[in-house]
């Protein structure tokens, strides 16, 4: 089997589809979606079209995080890299560093494959976390799309990070619904977490780093949509709040 150049990843994609031109033919299922589906709707379609809608709202949603102040761009837990090799390519930025952080050789190797000159394929370990490959960046995107709840201790991932960037922005979708106050029938219950061997102190910590005042949450969607029944992603934004700045809003 081929590795999925940049091209092939294109074709796989093609034609480029968006949330907004897909909304209007999803009428044939019976009922419009919304134009920002959630998982409960995405559940009505066909896993087929399902999944292709999913995979263009994660693009839509870290393109949209990708504003022109960002100087690096991080995908944890980032797999074949298809993600970030995509935002790559939408984004047409080829002025800052990708870089896609994950555990698995092979399939570092895949976005190595790729050679985008400016996508980086570093080997990164959650529970190690080592951000050196940032030094010098200023304001630091970091992405995640099903992946930081296979990590070990979230608490000390973030801090490395925070110890090593001054501005990060977070754009994560991740299985984390169970854990968010209010939500009383998550799509993604915490026995489906405990299931899967998740770590389930993702969206606590991030609250926790909240509380404190290290973080400042800018949009958190529970459910939002999922690559299959079951398998729910949350969106959760947020930026991180200066040293000098936490603690004025209290
Ligand atoms: C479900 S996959 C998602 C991959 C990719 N984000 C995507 O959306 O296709 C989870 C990813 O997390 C990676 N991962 C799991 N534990 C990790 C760890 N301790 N450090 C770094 N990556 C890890 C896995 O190797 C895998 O690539």
């Amino acid at each position: 089997m081929s590795l999925p150049t940049p091209q092939l990843i294109r074709q796989l994609r093609a034609p480029p589809l968006t949330v907004k031109a897909f909304w209007p033919s999803t009428v044939r299922y019976g009922r419009r979606l919304s134009l920002f589906p959630y998982m409960g709707e995405m559940r009505m379609l066909e896993l087929r079209i399902g999944v292709q809608l999913h995979w263009a709202i994660v693009d839509q949603e870290y393109l949209d995080s990708l504003t022109p102040e960002i100087d690096a761009v991080v995908d944890l837990g980032s797999g074949t890299g298809h993600n970030l090799l995509q935002l790559r390519l939408n984004s047409n930025r080829s002025d800052i560093p990708f870089f896609g952080c994950e555990i698995e050789k092979s399939w570092r190797a895949m976005l190595e494959e790729a050679r985008l000159g400016n996508v980086h394929s570093i080997s990164f370990d959650f529970g190690n976390p080592d951000f050196g490959f940032l030094d010098g960046a200023k304001r630091v995107l970091v992405l995640s799309h099903s992946a930081l709840v296979f990590g070990g201790r979230q608490r000390e991932l973030w801090e490395a990070l925070f110890q090593r960037v001054v501005g990060v922005k977070g754009c994560l979708l991740e299985h984390v619904s169970f854990a968010i106050p209010g939500v009383e029938r998550p799509l993604f219950p915490r026995a489906t977490a405990e299931l899967c061997g998740h770590n389930l102190d993702l969206f606590p910590t991030l609250a926790q780093l909240a509380e404190g005042g290290s973080i400042q949450f800018d949009e958190i969607v529970p459910d939002m949509t999922g690559v299959g029944p079951g398998a729910a992603v949350s969106l959760i934004r947020f930026h991180r709040v200066p040293a000098h700045h936490q603690g004025r809003d209290k």
